[in-house]
């Protein structure tokens, strides 16, 4: 019977201790984990002129602006409309890559190949926001 009691014990300290813990925790930018997120996202920082480098090669480039606009469905694909041959010179948008007119067997498709059509399967939007923590990865 006393085992029991003994175990009880040392759980509810554990609990406790648990507890206090869970009221200290922050994010890394200092936030309370029980704050809401940030509703409004800090437009400025999103955009980052002139691009990223990318860090190894045939890495597909990160996008330097905001994407929450564009959507991609089987109907119509938000990103060719600056990044397509048709429309990139007018958008004054980098045209996308040659090798996205190639089909799985090496044939030229006449517009962007379908495994090339969902564009942010590949390309990751990113922010100019400052790292929250050192990245010592070097890169090319
Ligand atoms: C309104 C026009 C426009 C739309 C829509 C657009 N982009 Fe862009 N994109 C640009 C421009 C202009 C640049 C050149 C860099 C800059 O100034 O932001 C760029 C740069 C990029 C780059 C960097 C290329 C490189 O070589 O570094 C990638 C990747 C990219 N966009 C992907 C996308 C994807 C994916 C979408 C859809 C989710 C998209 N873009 C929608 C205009 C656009
Ligand atoms: C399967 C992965 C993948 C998909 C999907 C994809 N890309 Fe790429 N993209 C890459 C890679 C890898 C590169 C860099 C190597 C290269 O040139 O092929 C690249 C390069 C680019 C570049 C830079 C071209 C240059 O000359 O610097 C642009 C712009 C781009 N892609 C736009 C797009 C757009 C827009 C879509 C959607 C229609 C898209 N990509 C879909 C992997 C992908």
């Amino acid at each position: 019977m006393k085992r029991p009691i003994a175990t009880l014990l040392a759980g509810a300290a554990l609990l406790a201790a648990n507890l206090c813990a869970a009221e200290e925790l922050s994010s890394l930018r200092g936030h309370a984990v029980t704050d809401d997120s940030d509703a409004v996202i800090n437009r400025p920082t999103l955009a980052v002129p002139g691009g990223f480098d990318v860090a190894w090669e045939e890495q597909p480039p990160m996008i330097p602006h905001p994407i929450d606009k564009y959507s991609i469905d089987l109907r119509q694909n938000g990103c060719l409309k600056c990044h397509s041959p048709a429309t990139y010179e007018a958008n004054r948008a980098p045209v996308v890559a040659e090798s996205h007119f190639f089909d799985r067997d090496g044939q030229r498709t006449e517009s962007v190949a379908p495994r090339r059509y969902f564009c942010t399967q590949c390309h990751a939007a990113q922010a100019g926001a400052m790292p929250l923590v050192e990245n010592i990865f070097p890169g090319r």
